[in-house]
């Protein structure tokens, strides 16, 4: 034994007999894990949160959450002498006169932009490939916890500088916190303390970003991984790989390695980015006057959806018993989100009603063998991308020449239109691609070398997949249609008629497959066939 060793065994040794750790960390570091890169995805999330914590504290050391008034006396001369809050006032200093403060700065800007990214795109890994069936779907209703947490702690993150961007998105804030009806106009008072924009808003949200909000996060963060933990990672169908197993690699070392490695490689992609590539340069908006708005304010971009809603809305209000409802800023602001982000949340409780599948589900989908599910998602997607596109309408003018109201009446019809023809066509580019599975586990792969027979007839060579292909391709289970009962066996009309009606509707849309191959095609067809 090696020096090193030796001590090394002593400081475990020294642990152990104090914390009795070897025996569960023995046990669990060799716990398997599948490998595939989209499971990196909720990893760059992890690590971007820690990046976020880190560089967050940095800036909490500099940071004056006060709208107190002072005159800026600070290096940045095109705002010298300008009266501004003390909070806008410390921004400028952390960007101009802290050492490593503008980068620290920019570093915690990226870092928040890559992890809400990263969990968007989680969460689109997690729907397509069908992650959130039983038994995940309490994991699959915290992530949408998170990425709710995550849009709001973004936005009051780049509303504390009060810039006159931070100020402009507040307002908006304000405006939807107001189109509540009854209640808005107090909630407004209390959150704000009065008349917008107050004194006290920006040391509030300063509370809840640093404190409150990254509290949650931690805990609902820590339960989101144990969950993950107990239930196993999900993995993807292929030979050996059964619902009652999982194919990967150990924790330690193999996971511990690569997952250390990446979190340098998301930090070190986050610092280039922070030290190259400027974002939010609140020095040229200047400081936030009610009165002012500057010119192509864009909010981040995953607030920039709603944003866009709220662009497009048409000025509809109802007066009614002394109160304005309105729903320009009501129904963008607040009602389509709402349904969006319940729908998002309702959706694995939605399609095992629609299947009747209530089994546990550990092997993913691939997402052409579900088109329903798929085209769903297309037609969700394509919707937040027409939204988001006519956020930056003003940007978007000025760039390609087009007048905003082009822009808008295109966003109009676009949400309404574009959508379902999302729907219908991804739904019947994954039948297309279910055919041409079908076509290769049957023919095998085109190899592009013509033969002529001796009877003169040109055939294609196809080469036959291997065995595990064809398992790959085939080894999914094709739903059925679940048949409509509306009587009972006495013929008692069945009280559920409706909600029948519609399990059968929608099931029959899901059950909507081509016929994979099945085992007697594949026999016949082996060997003799081009
Ligand atoms: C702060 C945000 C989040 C973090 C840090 C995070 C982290 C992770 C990590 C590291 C994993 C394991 C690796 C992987 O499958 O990618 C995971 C799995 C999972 N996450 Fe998240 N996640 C977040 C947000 C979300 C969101 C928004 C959703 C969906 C609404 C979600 C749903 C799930 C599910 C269902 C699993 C299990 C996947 C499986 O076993 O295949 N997560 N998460």
């Amino acid at each position: 034994m090696s020096a090193r060793e030796r001590v090394a065994g002593t400081v475990a040794n020294y642990v152990d007999e104090r914390t009795g750790a070897a025996a569960y960390l023995k046990k669990n570091l060799q716990k398997v894990f599948p490998d595939h890169w989209s499971f990196m995805l909720g990893e760059i999330a992890l690590y971007s949160f820690v990046i976020l914590l880190l560089s967050g504290t940095f800036l909490t050391f500099w940071f004056d959450p006060s709208m107190r008034t002072v005159v800026y006396e600070g290096s940045y001369q095109p705002l010298k002498e300008v009266e501004m809050s003390a909070a806008y006032a410390s921004a400028l200093h952390i960007s101009f006169d802290v050492r490593g403060g503008l980068l620290m700065r920019q570093i915690h800007h990226w870092a928040a932009l890559i992890f809400m990214a990263a969990i968007v795109v989680h969460l689109l890994r997690v729907f397509f490939t069908g992650a959130f069936r039983k038994p995940r779907e309490f994991n699959w209703l915290l992530g949408i916890g998170l990425l709710t947490l995550g849009i709001v702690e973004g936005f009051l993150g780049y509303s504390l500088p009060d810039d006159l961007l931070s100020g402009t998105g507040l307002r908006i804030a304000q405006a939807i916190i107001q189109a509540l009806p009854v209640v808005g106009t107090y909630i407004s008072f209390f959150a704000f303390g009065g008349a917008f924009p107050g004194e006290v808003f920006i040391p509030r949200i300063y509370t809840a970003h640093i404190l409150l909000i990254p509290g949650i996060f931690l805990a609902l963060i820590t339960v989101h991984l144990m969950l993950v933990w107990y239930q196993k990672h999900t993995q993807y169908p292929g030979p050996g790989r059964t619902e009652k197993n999982v194919v990967g690699y150990p924790l330690m070392p193999t996971y511990m390695a690569k997952a250390g490695g990446f979190f340098f490689i998301v930090f070190g992609v986050t610092a280039f980015l922070g030290a190259v590539a400027s974002i939010n340069p609140i020095w040229l908006y200047g400081p936030y006057t009610p009165g002012q708005i500057s010119a192509g304010s864009q909010p981040d971009w995953y607030m920039g959806w709603l944003d866009g809603l709220v662009r497009m809305a048409p000025p509809l209000e109802t007066h009614a018993f002394g109160h304005t409802i309105s729903w320009n800023i009501l129904l963008p602001g607040l009602i389509i989100p709402g349904i969006l982000f319940t729908g998002m949340a309702l959706y694995p409780f939605i399609e095992s009603w629609i299947t009747g599948d209530k089994r546990e589900h550990h092997l993913l989908d691939r997402p052409r063998n579900v088109p329903n599910r798929t085209a769903l998602g297309a037609m969700a997607l394509t919707f937040t991308l027409i939204a988001l596109i006519n956020g930056g309408n003003d940007i978007i003018a000025t760039h390609f020449d087009l007048t905003i109201n082009q822009i808008m009446w295109f966003s109009r019809i676009g949400i309404i239109v574009l959508p379902p023809l999302a729907f219908v066509i991804t739904k019947r580019i994954c039948l297309s691609l279910q055919r041409a599975d079908r076509e290769l586990v049957l023919h095998g792969k085109e190899t592009g070398r013509l033969v002529m027979l001796p009877s003169g007839e040109f055939i294609e060579i196809h080469e036959e997949l291997t065995p595990e292909k064809k398992y790959a391709l085939t080894q999914h289970e094709q739903p059925k249609a679940i048949e409509l009962v509306t009587e009972d066996a006495q013929g008692v009309l069945n009280p559920k008629g409706i909600r029948a009606r519609l399990q059968a509707r929608f099931s029959a849309a899901n059950a909507e497959n081509i016929a994979k191959p099945t085992a007697a095609e594949v026999k016949e067809l082996e060997g003799g066939h081009h």
